[in-house]
């Protein structure tokens, strides 16, 4: 039996409390979904920046009446120390999602993403080591490695930052760290590489590229790459996300906590083979897409140019075993969208 299943059971057993913040959001709602399915108990924080009530109704269509019972919602802002009081009351285990995504966002805007993610990181930590909980696990980011040139991306050999974004990430990881040194909080920080999925906002300027090239090629838009297509990403579909996080919630391996871990498949895939990838998939339901082509424009500052985890630790540590590589997580994700825009939603 494998660790993920093997946690699953135990929680059905033994059903806990959760808060997740950021749980209108693409990831957020991804774990509440899979937290009330397991009858846990569940508080959500979100104040609505990116995420969206779309995502908390999905969720209760999917998961039904009776576990939707389980979950309490507050519009609330982790930018204010107050708000994570009230959200983390009697919690067990804290999923720290919310934060404003997006490189480029951070470059055009670094004030705002500074105040939620490294101010509103510090009052959820402060109110979670008041409130006692038992673990603090936190949405980290792969655009930790910075400038670092090594490839496979090893946990602790880290680069300088190359974007605000990428700052406050980091600073996530430095508070963690003396939260537990200082004040003995437990947390695992968990470093997101590219998660893709259903739910993710195909939407606006700072969209990801996965949601917003089904998007575009569905609706015979053209996609744009930026830079030459050979830019490499580790893209990793959101079920493994969510099993990252259950591992590092109740891990008992005293070794895997107070660690920072990488959240990926461990292979690499260039833009332009995502594009054929995703192009291939739609056109199956729609042929004219067989003949889309890319626009190739600038690279976009702040990018890193390749990116590929080590999933060793994880697997190691934590019995993480990915359940979807990419093509099988774009088999669902495309499926979802192209469902999600043919019946108008
Ligand atoms: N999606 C990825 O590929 C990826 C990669 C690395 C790290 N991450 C991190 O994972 C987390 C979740 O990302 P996501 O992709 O689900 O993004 P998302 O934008 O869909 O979700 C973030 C949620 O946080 C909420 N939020 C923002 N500011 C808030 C505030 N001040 N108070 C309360 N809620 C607030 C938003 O409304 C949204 O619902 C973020 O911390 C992000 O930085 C994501």
């Amino acid at each position: 039996m494998s660790e993920f299943m093997r946690v699953r059971d135990e929680l059905r057993d033994n059903p806990r409390t959760w808060l997740i913040t950021g749980v209108a959001g693409f990831i957020g709602s991804n774990l509440l979904e899979e937290l009330l399915q397991l009858d846990q108990t569940v508080v959500g924080m979100d104040n609505f920046a990116t995420g969206h009530q779309h995502n908390l109704d999905k969720v209760r269509g999917l998961v039904g009446e009776a576990r939707w019972e389980r979950f309490t919602f507050h519009e609330l802002d982790i930018r204010e120390i107050e708000h994570c009081r009230t959200a983390v009351q009697g919690v067990d285990y804290v999923l720290h999602q919310a934060a404003l995504g997006s490189v480029p966002r951070s470059i055009h805007d670094p004030l705002t993403t500074n105040d939620t993610n490294s101010t509103g990181f510090l009052n959820m930590l402060v109110a979670a080591r008041d409130a006692e909980v038992k673990r603090f696990v936190y949405a980290a980011s792969s655009s930790t490695y910075g400038d670092h040139p090594g490839l496979p991306k090893q946990e602790d050999l880290i680069g300088k930052p190359l974007s605000p974004y990428a700052v406050t990430k980091y600073v996530n990881e430095l508070y963690a760290d003396v939260f537990a040194r200082t004040y003995g909080t437990e947390s695992i920080g968990l470093r997101y590489f590219n998660v893709f999925g259903p739910r993710q906002d195909p939407k606006g300027a700072y969209a990801a590229v996965i949601p917003r090239w089904i998007e575009e090629l569905y609706r015979g838009e053209t996609c744009r790459i930026n830079g030459d297509g050979e830019t490499s990403r580790d893209f990793c579909f959101i079920s493994n996300t969510v099993q990252m996080n259950l591992l590092a919630a109740t891990t008992a391996n005293p070794d895997a906590v107070n660690q920072v871990y990488n959240v990926a498949v461990g292979t690499r895939t260039t833009l332009n083979q995502l594009f054929d990838e995703i192009r291939g998939r739609i056109a199956l339901r729609h042929e004219k897409v067989a003949q889309a082509q890319p626009e190739y424009v600038d690279f976009r500052a702040g990018d890193v140019r390749h990116s590929l985890a080590d999933i060793s630790k994880a697997s190691k540590l934590l019995g993480y075993a990915p359940s979807h590589n990419l093509q099988q997580g774009l088999d669902v994700t495309t499926e979802w969208f192209l469902d999600e825009f043919e019946s108008g939603s």
